[in-house]
């Protein structure tokens, strides 16, 4: 089945899937799996989820990624180089030189800017075309290369990739001014669609099982407990509260979904034992597209003593 049939008939195939007889040994009559839903799914440019997420600022790597050459990476199905020119300002650059494509990733970080290691041409961190050796000189002034807006905040780069007269001021989250929580950049890489990863911050009750019960405690020890959960739909975002009785003492615990896939994850470590005011969160992070296949979270851990009481999570 293509995975490129319209919407109508993604829901007639999902439909006839929930529709299946069930009985015992049923296997044969749920062998036929749903398909892709990929108008979520697919993120190319065009595309209906590709678009949605070019409206925002999304990050799309770590500050501490970058170093003398430039990095290589691929946000929303486009190939793209991200470098720090010798003056110290962002550049993101599309992968493919616009004389006649070769890497830029293999290019050399100058003062101003980007030079192509093929013939030499100069692209400055919005898409300039500073030089072009050996070519008609006024050809920078006719042609533009390919470039979008980074800004660097507490070590994560973003960038808008969305349309130019569209662009949304850089938006400041008030969970990353706080007095006394470090945070701390990071980023895991998956081999699989965002919308898989993103799903899970949303899910409460896995926390229970897989992070508590089934094996190892991975967090807290007050995981394991069954939270009453209670989710409030809003548009555009999810949000539930997670309430947890520990002996005298009731310790909630939330966690957000704004969309396209920021997520805001309460207190990993909390002990719950304690008097004491919300604490806001533990992880903020969004997960990112690479492309149909694979993704990435990229975020920041929150440490210090409220959101970490014993310091477990050092
Ligand atoms: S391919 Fe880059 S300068 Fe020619």
């Amino acid at each position: 089945m293509s995975n490129d049939l319209p919407q109508s008939a993604y829901l007639k195939e999902t439909r006839s899937y929930k529709n299946n007889i069930q009985v015992a040994f049923g296997g044969y009559h749920k062998a036929k799996r749903p398909i892709e839903d990929n108008e979520l799914t697919h993120v190319g440019p065009g595309t209906p989820c590709g678009e949605y997420f070019r409206r925002f600022w999304i990050p799309v790597a770590l500050g501490s990624e970058l170093s003398d050459v430039p990095l290589r990476i691929r946000i929303l199905g486009e190939d793209l180089v991200v470098f720090r020119n010798k003056q110290g300002t962002l550049g993101l650059l599309h992968l493919h030189c616009s004389h006649r494509n070769a890497s830029l990733e293999f290019g050399v970080i100058e003062e101003q800017g980007l030079r192509c290691c093929y013939h030499g041409w100069l692209y400055d961190v919005d898409g300039t075309i500073l030089e072009t050796p050996a070519q008609d000189s006024k050809l920078s002034e006719k042609i533009c290369h390919g470039a979008y807006p980074v800004v660097e905040y507490l070590g994560l780069i973003f960038a808008y990739m969305g349309p130019p007269d569209e662009q949304p001021d850089f938006p400041k989250w008030d969970t990353t001014m706080l007095p006394d929580v470090e945070m701390v950049p990071y980023s895991i890489h998956y081999p699989c669609n965002w919308l898989q990863i993103c799903e899970n911050t949303m899910d409460p009750w896995h926390t229970v099982f897989l992070h508590a019960r089934v094996t190892d405690i991975h967090f807290g020890d007050t995981w394991g407990i069954a939270p009453v959960t209670q989710f409030y739909e809003k548009p555009h975002k999810i949000y539930a509260t997670l309430t947890y009785r520990i002996e005298d003492k009731i310790w909630v615990r939330s966690q957000e979904t704004i969309s396209p896939s920021f997520s805001q994850v309460g207190a990993w470590w909390e002990t719950g034992r304690e008097e004491k005011y919300f604490k806001r969160a533990s992880i903020t992070k969004w997960t990112i597209p690479h492309d149909n296949e694979n993704c990435m979270i990229i975020a920041w851990r929150s440490f210090g003593p409220g959101v970490d009481p014993e310091g477990q999570g050092d």
